[in-house]
């Protein structure tokens, strides 16, 4: 937990698929907050936490179940405002005194509201002709409310949208205000951490960039520390970030495995020894990762391959420099975060993309992960702050396999430096088109397929190369991109003419889910 500076919101989480989304928005005004599962949240947490306000999530449970999740009782004694999404809406109306009845039918997708009383919390909406669109995703409602709650606005299908004691300062919403489809669901969240609870707004990347180095200088002490680079835009902000804190005691350490894109490592390493003149070890150890991956073609043995080299080959450099006491990460939240299962149980899950996982125990190290507390966008704030370039900033996400996961079957030298070229050739087209930024994660990858062609007067039987292009907020899911057909033919061209080996160019248009953006 991160310590109690600033004004925070405290968020239940009760299994909601957009309960991260609750958290965003909170943030993107400027409010500090976390997402605790709800069988996590005790009366000493919240004695340390002390939210001046309080939102409990959606979840995919109803009330009526036997034992269904319950909001901790001292949430609605602490004296603090409350606002209940949903499922949220429906446990605090039952644990309140009112009622909630199973629907027989359930409500999906869009609604419009209509204002029934004033209230602080629809400052700002409009509610001229249809009303104000919202979007529901419910099966059980409310059927009575708890005593001192009125209704503040209600939709055709239902009667209590938007409820509120003001009294008590309790409030809950039927649908959810924090998905982009309630048109003005941030506004409503904001008039509820802002106008009802009376927060500032005080969560800044100024302010979260001085905290943190004074917190990494408190962790470090004189110790020496250790961060693996990858190229990508969370391992370089906590770098530098560490540096600025603890200078010479960091250094980096760059591990070049053969699979990643077109002059990506000479990038890394100017940057970090050029422009941050951050000590950096950078390690060619492309022989070694082919070598083992020679002759494997199945997806989860590439990347255990890829995990394990990683780990040796860093853990030897790590030796050579004599070791260090501690090891950074650029662990984000959404890595962090517990989620809670649709029965309730405490089922955690965290990722395990970091490529170093294992070394801490293994080389005896503690954890520095200065990023913990954030979202991808806001890495990118502080990264901003922390002067790192621009372009450097706005760098599609790349896996720590790297091109590995983009060669279905067999990997060699050849068929990397083919998609090597292809996809620089992509890229670029994508930024001269002024694409790049509109776009989370673009990329080639090569199949293993040959087909026939024809260049010139000569057949060809060559690969087939795949364009992926997705918009997405954090890659939990993802929307292929819609170029245009000029575009597409234009990279099309562009690489068969430039790029020996592929003869035929493929547009995935596959969203994520059913997809997964990467193809292994
Ligand atoms: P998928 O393919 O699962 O990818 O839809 C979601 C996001 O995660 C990235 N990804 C990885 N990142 N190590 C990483 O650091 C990995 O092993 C890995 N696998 C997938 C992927 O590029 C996308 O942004």
């Amino acid at each position: 937990m991160a310590e109690n500076k600033h004004e925070r919101a405290l968020i239940i989480d009760f299994g909601s698929q957009v309960t991260q989304l609750i958290a965003r928005r909170l943030r993107e005004s400027g409010v500090y907050c976390e997402i605790h599962p709800f069988n996590k949240v005790d009366d000493g947490f919240l004695e340390s936490y002390n939210p001046q306000a309080v939102i409990l999530s959606g979840g995919p449970a109803s009330v009526t179940w036997e034992d269904s999740p319950r909001v901790p009782p001292a949430v609605f004694s602490r004296k603090v405002p409350v606002l209940g999404i949903c499922y949220g809406q429906q446990v605090m109306m039952e644990q309140l005194g009112g009622r909630v009845e199973s629907g027989t039918s359930r409500e999906f997708g869009r609604a419009f509201i209509d204002k029934v009383l004033d209230d602080p919390i629809l400052d700002g909406l409009s509610f001229d002709g249809e009303g104000e669109q919202v979007w529901m995703s419910h099966g059980d409602h409310v059927a009575e409310m708890a005593n001192g709650f009125f209704v503040i606005a209600k939709s055709a299908g239902a009667p209590y949208a938007v409820i509120a004691d003001p009294e008590r300062q309790f409030y809950g919403t039927q649908f959810h205000p924090e998905v982009v489809h309630t048109l003005h669901g941030s506004k409503m969240l904001e008039n509820f951490t802002h106008k009802i609870a009376g927060l500032k707004g005080d969560w800044t990347m100024a302010a979260y960039r001085d905290e943190a180095i004074e917190k990494i200088r408190e962790q470090v002490g004189s110790g020496r520390v250790i961060c693996g680079l990858s190229g990508g835009v969370d391992s370089s902000v906590a770098a530098v970030l560490i540096h600025e804190a603890i200078g010479s005691q960091l250094t980096c350490v760059y591990v070049d495995h053969g699979l990643m894109r077109m002059n990506e490592s000479e990038q890394v390493v100017s940057l970090f020894r050029e422009h941050y003149n951050i000590p950096l070890v950078h390690v060619d150890a492309s022989d070694l990762f082919l070598g083992e991956l020679d002759g494997v073609s199945d997806p989860e043995r590439k990347r255990k391959i890829i995990g394990k080299l990683f780990i040796d080959v860093f853990e030897e450099e790590a030796k050579k420099i004599g070791g260090a006491d501690f090891l950074a990460q650029g662990t984000l939240y959404p890595d962090v975060i517990e989620s809670v299962s649709a029965i309730g149980g405490p089922s955690v899950t965290i990722k395990s993309h970091h490529n170093v996982g294992g070394l801490p125990e293994r080389m005896n190290m503690q954890l520095v992960e200065p990023l913990r507390d954030l979202f991808k966008d806001e890495v990118r704030a502080l990264g901003r702050e922390l002067g790192l370039p621009d372009a450097f900033i706005g760098r599609h996400p790349f896996p720590g396999p790297g091109l590995a996961i983009r060669i279905p079957g067999e990997i060699t030298r050849d068929k990397a430096d083919t998609l090597r070229k292809a996809d620089a050739i992509y890229l670029e087209e994508l930024r001269n088109a002024g694409l790049y930024d509109k776009i989370w994660q673009a990329f080639a990858v090569l199949l293993p397929v040959n087909t026939v062609g024809v260049m010139g007067d000569e057949r060809t039987y060559e690969n087939v190369l795949a364009l992926r292009a997705v918009t997405s907020t954090d890659g939990m899911t993802a929307d292929y991109f819609p170029f245009e057909h000029d575009f597409l033919g234009r990279v099309a061209t562009r690489i068969i003419n430039e790029v020996k080996g592929v003869n035929r160019v493929v547009y995935d248009i596959t969203s994520k889910p059913p997809g997964t953006i990467e193809w292994e």
